[in-house]
């Protein structure tokens, strides 16, 4: 079945009603992922080790994908030590897509981050470089979508960064954006064709200090946020631009001032 989406000045065609698996589709980007795509009219079906499909053993995963026309990668790292990262995503890719082949998936959609494709040597991202290599490797149809940082974590960014009741962070610009609004470009990239990489952010772009200067404020958090070009984010230094997207990246409405009142912080 097909359905004609009007979206501000464009028009697509997309199917409704393929199987879409969504690795990770418990997770913060994969149960919002899931519930878009249902209301869309997919059949969209949660994949991850607590629904019985585990990408780094294998289990259960011809099963899932039988019939599938898409698979979404939104799965995660449980752990964020460098080595376990770079194990997780070389591993879970490696048998998705041997997975994907075998069942004769058609696009391979994964969420990745802007930036990686970048000189930066922040640990975490080294293993999302080595998912997208295995992806754009492999002879799949793709879409890699990279989006910028969550809002939903610039409360972690701020505790570990935090020393007494200062927070140190580097002014590097950021255009982070809401966890419904990657949601969004991911969904709407698993409906649609193929695009390879893309990029997608949110509104406004500043420094991350200044981000979690305002995300502290709000919640009338007492502690200090003080820019230091020398402080590192998730155990790197940044350049002033390695966290902002190119020109012609796709940008997301949500404002940080809109997201926090109704994103109060998860209780301590
Ligand atoms: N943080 C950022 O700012 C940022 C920016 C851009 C992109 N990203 C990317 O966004 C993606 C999604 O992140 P998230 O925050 O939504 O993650 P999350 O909330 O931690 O969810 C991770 C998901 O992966 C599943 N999972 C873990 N191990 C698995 C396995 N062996 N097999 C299958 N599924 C497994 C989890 O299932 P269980 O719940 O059963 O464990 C869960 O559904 C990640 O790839 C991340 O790299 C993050």
């Amino acid at each position: 079945m097909d359905e004609v989406l009007e979206r501000g000045h464009e028009t697509e065609t997309r199917d409704t009603d393929m199987k879409i698996v969504i690795i990770g589709g418990t997770g913060l980007i994969g149960s919002k992922v899931v519930a878009q795509l249902r209301e869309q009219g997919q059949d969209a079906v949660a994949a991850a080790p607590n629904t019985g499909v585990d990408s780094i053993t294998g289990e259960g995963l011809a099963e899932a994908l039988e019939g599938a026309a898409v698979v979404v990668d939104v799965a995660n790292s449980p752990s964020f030590e460098p080595a376990a990262v770079l194990d997780f995503f070389t591993t879970s890719t490696t048998n998705l897509l041997e997975a994907e082949r075998a069942a004769g998936v058609e696009h391979h959609v994964a969420l990745t981050i802007v930036g990686t494709n970048r000189p930066q040597d922040i640990p975490y991202f080294a293993g999302k470089v080595a998912q997208e290599k295995l992806i754009r490797e492999a002879g799949v149809s793709f879409t890699l979508v990279h989006a910028t940082q969550f809002f939903e974590f610039l409360g972690s960014i701020a505790d570990i960064s935090t020393e007494g009741t200062t927070v140190r962070l580097p002014g590097a610009l950021m255009q982070p954006m809401a966890a419904e609004d990657v949601a969004t470009a991911v969904a709407r990239a698993a409906a649609g064709s193929p695009r390879g990489d893309i990029e997608i952010a949110g509104p406004e772009q500043l420094g991350l200090d200044e981000f979690v200067r305002r995300t502290l404020a709000f919640r009338e958090d007492a502690r200090t946020v003080e820019r230091d070009d020398t402080a590192t984010y998730y155990g790197a230094h940044v350049a002033e631009r390695t966290l902002v997207p190119v020109e012609g990246a796709e940008i997301f409405p949500t404002t940080l001032q809109e997201w926090l009142p109704l994103n109060p912080p998860p209780a301590r």
